[in-house]
C-alpha cells in the first residue's frame, strides 16, 4: 500500500469536510509541556506527523490518551526527560517548536537537529537567536542544539523574517518570562493565533494576536485546558482547486473564508466565484473561461507557499500564460519536472515558475517528493487521461488524513496499492 492510483474521471459529488490544521495541533501538542495538569484537544487530524509528536510527548514523560478519532487527552505530571531525539525530529521538522516549551517549562531542552519537507536549506537561526536575547544560553554540538537559562527574562526580539515556527518557539519560551516580551515582525498566520488562544486559555497574556507585533506579558504559573484546534485551511484550499478543476457538484464543509482570503482573491481574480454558507463552501467555475494569472507566494494574510504546487494544476489548466514566484522557501518547485512529465508545460528560471496553458494531463507513474507537491500530483491524476501511479505516498499522509477514501466517497477513481 505505498502508492495511488488514479483514473482520472473529471467528476466529483458529494461534500468534503475539512479535517483540523496539522500546523496548529502540533505547536498547540508541544505546548501541553509547559504546565502540569490533564489537556483536552479535539479535532487533531490523524496523521503521522501528529503521532511523531505525541511519541516526542511520551520521550519526555507526558502520557497521551486518544478518547475518539481526533481527540486526546494529554496529562503531563511532570517532564522527566528534555532530549528529543534524532530518531523523532528527522522524521518532523515541527518537532522543533518542543524547545520553547520545554523551555518555559523546565528551562532546559536538547533537540536534535530538525528534519522535515526537502523544500529548501531551513534553518533555524531566527528560533535560537530568540532564545538568546530571552536569557537561553545555546550550545550546538554532535547534531543536538541545547538551551539553558537560569531564568528567562522577557525582551524585544525583532523576527529578520516572520517566521511562523520561530514565531511559535519564542511565544511559548515567553510565557512564563520575567516581564514583557515583545516579538516584532512576528508572523500571523491563522496557526499563530490558535496557539496564542490556547496559552491565553491557560492563563498567558498575549496581546496583538493577528498582528506582527506580540506582546507577551510573562505570568508565573499556567493551568491546563481545553481546544478545539482549527480548520486546515491548506486541506481547505487543495479541495477548492479539486473542485474547480473536476466537473461536477462539490460542497466543501469546514472553511474559514478569512483564513484563505490571499489564495481567494487571486482565484476570484482569475473568475472563479465563492459561495459561502457560514463554513459551508460552493465553488463557480467555468475552467475555459478563466483567465491567466501573476501570483507570488508570500507570508500569510498572501498567497500560501502551502498551496503553490496544487495551483499549478489548475494553472496548467488555464488558458494562456500564468506566472508563479515562490519567495519563501528556495527549493520549492520539484513538482513541476513530474507535472511536466504528465504534459504540463512549466518552465522554470530561477524562483519564478511560467505556466502555459491550457495542457491535457496525462498519466503517467510519478514520484511525490514533498507533501504540498504529493497532493499536486494527485489533483493532476484527477484530471488526466489514463492511469495515474503516484509513488512515494508517505509524503502525502503526513498532511492528508485518508485523502484516497475522502476522494472515492466523492467519486473519484483513485485507490491506494
Ligand atoms: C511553517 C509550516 C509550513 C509552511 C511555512 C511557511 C508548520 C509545521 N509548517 O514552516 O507548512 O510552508 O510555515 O508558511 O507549521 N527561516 C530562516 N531561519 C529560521 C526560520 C526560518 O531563515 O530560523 C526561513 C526559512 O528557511 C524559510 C522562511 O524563513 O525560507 C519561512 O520559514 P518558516 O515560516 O519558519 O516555516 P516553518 O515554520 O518551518
Amino acid at each position: 500500500m505505498n502508492k495511488i492510483v488514479i483514473n482520472g474521471s473529471g467528476k466529483l459529488n458529494g461534500t468534503l469536510s475539512v479535517n483540523g490544521a496539522k500546523n496548529s495541533a502540533l505547536p498547540i501538542l508541544a505546548a501541553t509541556l509547559i504546565a502540569e495538569g490533564e489537556y483536552s484537544i479535539d479535532n487533531i487530524p490523524d496523521l503521522k506527523d501528529i503521532r511523531t509528536m505525541i511519541k516526542l510527548l511520551e520521550t519526555f514523560g507526558l502520557k497521551a490518551e486518544k478518547t475518539d478519532d481526533h481527540s486526546y487527552k494529554i496529562t503531563n505530571s511532570g517532564v522527566k526527560d528534555i532530549e528529543a531525539p534524532y530518531e523523532l525530529v528527522k522524521e518532523m521538522r515541527a518537532s522543533f517548536v518542543v524547545m520553547g516549551s520545554l523551555l518555559a517549562h523546565v528551562k532546559k531542552a536538547r533537540v536534535s537537529l530538525p528534519g522535515g519537507c526537502a523544500i529548501g536549506t531551513r534553518p533555524i537561526d531566527f528560533h535560537l537567536q530568540g532564545f538568546e536575547k530571552l536569557g537561553a544560553k545555546i550550545v550546538l554540538d554532535h547534531g543536538f542544539v541545547t538551551a539553558e537559562a537560569v531564568e528567562l527574562v522577557g525582551a524585544r526580539v525583532k523576527l529578520p523574517f516572520p517566521s511562523v515556527g520561530a514565531t511559535q518557539n519564542i511565544l511559548m519560551a515567553a510565557v512564563k518570562a520575567k516581564g514583557e516580551t515583545t516579538i516584532l515582525n512576528a508572523a500571523r498566520e491563522p496557526e499563530i493565533d490558535d496557539l496564542s488562544s490556547f496559552l491565553n486559555k491557560m492563563g498567558a497574556n498575549i496581546s496583538g494576536i493577528g498582528t506582527d507585533e506580540l506582546k507577551i506579558q510573562g505570568v508565573e504559573k499556567l493551568i491546563p485546558c481545553k481546544h478545539s484546534i482549527i480548520p486546515d485551511r491548506i486541506e481547505a484550499g487543495t479541495f477548492i482547486i479539486a473542485s474547480i478543476i473536476n466537473d461536477g457538484d462539490l460542497e466543501i464543509q469546514g472553511v474559514i473564508k478569512e483564513h484563505l482570503k490571499g489564495f481567494i482573491k487571486k482565484l476570484e481574480k482569475m473568475g472563479v466565484e465563492f459561495e459561502f454558507n457560514n463554513d459551508r463552501l460552493k465553488i463557480k467555475a467555468d475552467l475555459e473561461k478563466l483567465k491567466p494569472v501573476k501570483i507570488s507566494t508570500e507570508p500569510y494574510p498572501g498567497f500560501p507557499t502551502d498551496l503553490q504546487a496544487q495551483t499549478m494544476v489548475l494553472l496548467s489548466l488555464t488558458n494562456g500564460k500564468s506566472e508563479l514566484k515562490e519567495t519563501i522557501f528556495e527549493n520549492r518547485f520539484m513538482h513541476v519536472l513530474e507535472l511536466n512529465r504528465m504534459g504540463a508545460k512549466i518552465k522554470l528560471e530561477g524562483n519564478k515558475a511560467s505556466i502555459n496553458g491550457p495542457v491535457d494531463f496525462i498519466g503517467a507513474e510519478v514520484s511525490a517528493t514533498d507533501l504540498r507537491a504529493g497532493a499536486a500530483l494527485v489533483l493532476a491524476g484527477l484530471v488526466a487521461d489514463n492511469t495515474t501511479i503516484v509513488n512515494e505516498i508517505q509524503h502525502i499522509e503526513r498532511g492528508y488524513e485518508d485523502l484516497v477514501e475522502r476522494l472515492q466517497s466523492v467519486g473519484a477513481k483513485i485507490s491506494k496499492q
